[in-house]
């Protein structure tokens, strides 16, 4: 009797722990599925191999024919090069001289200058086509630099510039006048600060409102507050998806510690859906909207431009659909579902993505324009996620102070901001916003297909990225082209043009020609001679052998 108890007992404990290995094995393998199959999915591979790729670089005389072009094709360029270089010398030379004496001080600085291009050719480039780093004025559409240059901007000021830069002046201006007799008084609000928590509850839908400085600060407070209430570790972003520059947003390269609470899954897809479905741990989903545009791609830098796999097409009934499942299974599964709009905020609808897309968030994060030129970050949420303590437990606190927010300027300009989104100029921009920002894409492109040019855009309204039609080793030359032609682009270069809406058809146009020109110059000087033989795999081969080559190298020597 006994021992036949013993037995059974043994056999179900046996059992129960044969059905947990199970369950568990089950979970780790719907969570693997999860993962988009590029390294960007799987964040502690790529954390691995990326620190096993050593510097190297092209000298001068590989830097102009690593694709194995012919020795004219390779004079070609050279001369082009140069001829760049002597212009960049001879038009912007206290803009650069300024830039050379800060250089070495300012850590920022030598980071962007450093991947602005893939960091093979970085070296020469920097030495031969430097970036000047300032700019002194700002008006309707363009910047002026140090040597009066001036140029179209089409860095949106990274995306902070929705209405142009004269509109954030005067936010700044009476912004201020409405503070000024209170000044810098941090702890106390200013009164202002009332009419702007109405406006963004009113914006959002959402219930409470709180002010931090950047948006990576208003994206970390979502997340803490959605562990303290759900009592869960884990944040899910999607692949490629940007959410400020916090380590548990930042899962694979660039962030020294690994982000052990953080699941990096599938962009649109239903094994994702799958994961959120069946893991008990996950207490947040974090959704950057401009995903949409490239989903599973991480931000279009050049620097990541070694060929032509740089793809972008926006499908809004695609996005729709798979932001209406994924709203479904968060509120079937207690997951909250936070949109990180700090980027397409106020950019895409006056009431942002949830408006744009139809479907409603349980935390909303903003800032860049929302600050109306100043720094912000904007947290806006349901009441029962945003308190930050509990009444029957008072020792159970999610502490978030921060000494600058609802800094009285800030406030200030913040109110212009949203006051002026009441204007009937500012709502006539918005009518019909998509229309003409996708007609001013298809009618560069149709340019640039007429010339034979292999470049063509894609754009999620006003966000733009330049993608590339033949492979090529050289597609980031352009944006030393279109320096030269005037248009300004941030240190991303072609990957993101971001216009503000008070460009005109005047404007674009003359944009899209000089755009054109540029694109016209690269392909006279001989950067995009292929060899038909060349795909982008080859390339990635190619690069592949030259890293081991080099690893084996610094092995030997
Ligand atoms: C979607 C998104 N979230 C968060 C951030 C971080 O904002 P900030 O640079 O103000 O910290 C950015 C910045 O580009 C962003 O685009």
């Amino acid at each position: 009797m006994n021992s036949s108890f013993t037995t059974f007992a043994l056999y179900a404990l046996g059992a129960g722990a044969l059905t947990t290995s199970l369950v568990k094995l089950k979970s780790r393998v719907a969570l693997s599925k999860g993962k988009h199959r590029s390294l960007s999915g799987h964040s502690r591979m790529a954390r691995r191999i990326a620190a096993m790729v050593p510097y190297y670089e092209y000298v001068e005389e590989r830097f102009f024919r690593v694709d194995g072009a012919p020795a004219d094709v390779a004079v070609r360029r050279e001369d082009g090069f140069r001829r760049l270089s002597r212009l960049y010398a001879k038009r912007y030379p206290k803009t650069v001289q300024l830039t050379d004496v800060v250089k070495d001080s300012i850590s920022d600085l030598q980071f962007t200058d450093a991947y602005r291009v893939p960091f093979q050719f970085s070296r020469f480039v920097r030495t031969h086509l430097p970036a000047p780093a300032f700019v002194q004025a700002s008006s309707g559409v363009t910047v002026t630099d140090l040597d009066g240059n001036s140029f179209y901007d089409l860095t949106g000021s990274y995306g902070v510039n929705l209405f142009g830069y004269d509109f954030y002046k005067q936010c700044i201006e009476r912004g201020m006048e409405q503070v000024r007799e209170l000044g810098p008084v941090l702890g106390p609000y200013h009164p202002v600060i009332a009419d702007n928590v109405e406006r963004l509850r009113e914006i959002s839908k959402l219930d409470e409102v709180s002010f931090h400085m950047s948006g990576t600060e208003a994206v970390m407070q979502a997340v803490r507050l959605a562990r303290y209430h759900t009592r869960r570790t884990h944040l899910v972003r999607f692949c490629g998806a940007y959410h400020g520059w916090w380590g548990d947003v930042q899962s694979g390269v660039g962030n020294p510690v690994p982000a052990r609470e953080t699941y990096t899954l599938n962009d649109m897809s239903e094994d994702a859906l799958r994961v959120l479905n069946n893991r008990r741990d996950i207490a947040c989903v974090l959704i950057n909207p401009v995903q949409a545009l490239h989903p599973n791609a991480d931000a279009p830098g050049d620097s990541s431009l070694i060929d032509s796999s740089r793809s972008a097409h926006f499908d809004k009934a695609a996005y729709v659909d798979w932001l209406a499942r994924l709203r479904a299974v968060c509120s079937r599964r207690g997951i909250v579902l936070i949109f990180d709009e700090v980027f397409v905020g106020f950019r895409v609808a006056i009431g942002g993505a949830q408006e744009y897309f139809g479907v409603r968030a349980d935390m909303v994060t903003y800032g860049k324009t929302l600050g109306g030129g100043l720094p912000v970050g904007v947290l806006c949420g349901h009441k029962d996620l945003m308190r930050r303590f509990h009444e029957d437990w008072p020792a159970d606190i999610c502490f978030a102070r921060g000494t600058f927010n609802s800094h009285p300027y800030v406030m200030g300009a913040m109110h212009e901001f949203l006051c002026r989104l009441d204007s009937p100029e500012i709502r006539a921009l918005y009518a019909e916003l998509d229309d003409v920002w996708s007609r001013r894409a298809a009618q560069l492109n149709e340019r640039l297909h007429a010339e034979g040019l292999p470049v063509q855009v894609a754009n999620l309204s006003s966000i733009w990225t330049v993608c590339y039609t033949q492979p090529s080793r050289y597609n980031w030359m352009l944006q030393f082209y279109l320096r030269a032609e005037g248009l300004a682009l941030s240190w991303v270069g072609t990957g993101r043009l971001i216009f503000s809406l008070n460009y005109t058809q005047t404007d674009f146009d003359v944009v899209a020609e000089r755009f054109v020109a540029a694109a016209r110059a690269m392909q006279q000087d001989g950067w995009w001679w292929a060899d038909p033989a060349t795909t982008n795999k080859s390339i990635r081969r190619l690069i592949l052998r030259e890293i081991i080559a080099q690893r084996l190298s610094s092995y030997r020597g």
